[in-house]
């Protein structure tokens, strides 16, 4: 098994609180952490797809946040805006390791310069 391959190490758990959503920048990106009350960690993209809100900032229920600005709710889990409203965000790979919250599936920014 190599649960670590392309993960990037982020934050220790401990600095993760309970429903409590935490910014992270990683690669460029912002990433908004939470830890959900059965224990598990989730990571997803920080920017609302309805007018940006910083996710982290809102409010977690379960395994759904409530976006601070307009309050969509938004699974955690598929990243899927629920009805009434529509669209998605990306979801990220998650591994606790040795007490490190680890976070696959990041690209580094999509355009390279592949001139040759
Ligand atoms: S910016 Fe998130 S609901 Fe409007």
């Amino acid at each position: 098994m190599s649960a670590t391959k392309e993960m990037v190490k982020v934050i220790k758990l401990e600095d993760l609180k309970p429903q409590i959503g935490k910014e992270v920048q990683v690669l460029d990106q912002s990433i908004a952490l939470f830890l959900l009350s059965n224990g598990e960690v989730r990571a997803v993209s920080n920017r609302c797809p309805h007018k940006n809100g910083p996710l982290a900032e809102g409010i977690v229920s379960g395994e759904f946040v409530f976006c601070p600005l307009h309050d969509w709710k938004i699974s955690l889990t598929t990243g899927e805006v629920q009805k009434p409203d529509d669209g998605c965000i990306a979801t990220y790979e998650t591994a606790i390791i040795d007490g490190y919250v680890y976070i696959g599936g990041l690209r580094q920014h999509e355009k390279h310069d592949t001139s040759r």
